[in-house]
């Protein structure tokens, strides 16, 4: 474990010293590095937020006003440390799970969205109980691989009474909720998709409206039209909803286009892109947002993170975690397949796991190290970040706090 020295129960679980830092990433850009890369560096954690970070030979002066000489020392004995991982796309409460589909898929199926109703059916048959278990220890994975934002979707209920449990359950675990009413159309209103939206503007959002931050929907063949999800999510903002949008996955389509047009926070996916998807993201501060676990799960083309960032697209890394196209929570996997398959560097896909992904929640005091932000810290054991990368497969987390709380 990690050396902690100092005056017993002096000074709050959430305030110390974290010093010996051979790599620190703050995503405080500095002469051309986006990544604000700093060695030797120490950070000073007090009440749960970022108090000073710096060059441990600049600290003296600068620390000493604000830290007490009993202060708790925590030392990193030379390895990386990077901000915690910012997950903005998550579907993590359903019930059951779609292993067979998966074994069915490896052996020759194609992933489609119809999948979505079978867990829907589980989900809906779960009880409030069973989901709360269930929820609680995804959120317990996704916290031990250094995830410390997390925002979670409902969209396996798709009726009233189901999304709104849904919604409450997740508003239990994060701030950052999405109301995904619009994942598919509901088995209960197969080819009658006008009347299905009808109702996820009118008394679902009503029902979930409390407990959510965002408003979702999924443009793509086998789901909803472009006519469709912008009925669902300007309803969305109306109720003072924030917007994201689930498109260009399995094909070509609108929903790019659409997220630019509503200004949308984020557009996820983005597997499949022309070249006036690519022009329309360049020029607006809709983020997109790759999800490299679907395309490993289903056996489908990567996205190409090079042609988007090559054209000044923010782009940001997320896992999807969900039982269909990708059941992983685990952000250095993403960074890893981002590095090897969609051309990315090791800094920019650490970048995108993190300030990408705060960006993409419209978060300031998420994913950097800066004073006044969160103490959301992961401590890598490895002497780079770029080992995140390098090291696939590899548990590299060692230590994670949350507002300075040691979560691992
Ligand atoms: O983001 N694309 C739509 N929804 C999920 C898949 C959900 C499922 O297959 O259960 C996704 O990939
Ligand atoms: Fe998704």
């Amino acid at each position: 474990g990690v050396r902690t020295s100092g005056a017993d129960g002096a000074d709050a679980a959430n305030t110390f010293l974290l010093t010996g830092i051979g790599e620190l990433t703050t995503n405080v850009a500095a002469d051309g590095d986006p990544c604000g890369t700093i060695r030797d560096a120490v950070v000073f954690v007090r009440d749960g937020r970022i108090a000073w970070t710096g060059r441990a030979t600049d600290a003296p002066d600068a620390v000493a006003s604000g830290v007490d000489p009993g202060v708790r020392v925590v030392d990193a004995g030379g390895r990386a440390v990077i901000p915690g991982f910012v997950d903005s796309h998550t579907h993590l409460v359903f019930g059951g799970d779609r292993a067979e589909e998966f074994a069915a898929r490896m052996a020759g199926e194609r992933y489609a969205a119809g999948g979505i109703r079978t867990t829907v059916a589980a989900t809906r048959a779960a009880t409030d109980d069973d989901l709360r278990t269930r929820l609680a220890a995804l959120v317990a994975e996704c916290r031990s691989q250094g995830t410390t934002t997390l925002e979670v979707k409902t969209g396996y209920g798709l009726d009233v009474e189901t999304e709104a449990r849904l919604a409450r359950l997740a508003a239990e675990v994060t701030d950052e909720v999405t109301f995904l009413g619009a994942h598919v159309v509901a088995p209960d209103h197969v080819g009658s998709a006008e009347e299905y939206v009808d109702l996820v503007v009118g008394e679902m959002l009503r029902a979930v409206v409390s407990h959510v931050r965002w408003i979702d929907a999924f443009c793509e063949e086998g789901a909803f039209t472009a006519g469709q999800c912008r009925r669902v999510l300007e309803a969305g903002r109306a109720a003072g909803l924030g917007i994201r949008v689930h498109g260009n996955q399995l094909g070509y389509g609108e929903g790019v286009r659409l997220a630019v047009d509503l200004g949308a926070a984020a557009v996820d996916h983005c597997t499949f892109l022309s070249d006036d998807d690519v022009a329309a993201l360049a020029g607006s501060d809709t983020v997109a947002t790759l999800l490299p676990g679907v395309e490993f799960s289903t056996r489908q083309p990567y996205p190409d993170a090079r042609r988007l960032l090559d054209a000044g697209v923010t782009v940001a890394l997320a896992s999807d975690c969900n039982p269909g196209s990708s059941f992983t929570s685990s952000l250095p996997l993403m960074i890893a397949l981002a590095v090897r398959e969609m051309g990315m560097t090791p800094a920019e896909a650490v970048w995108a796991a993190t300030a990408g992904g705060a960006r993409a929640l419209r978060r300031t005091d998420v994913g950097v190290i800066a004073p006044g932000a969160r103490a959301d810290l992961v401590l890598l054991d490895a002497p780079s970040r770029v080992h995140l990368a390098y090291r696939p497969g590899v548990p590299l987390v060692r230590h994670v706090w949350k507002d300075g709380e040691e979560l691992r």
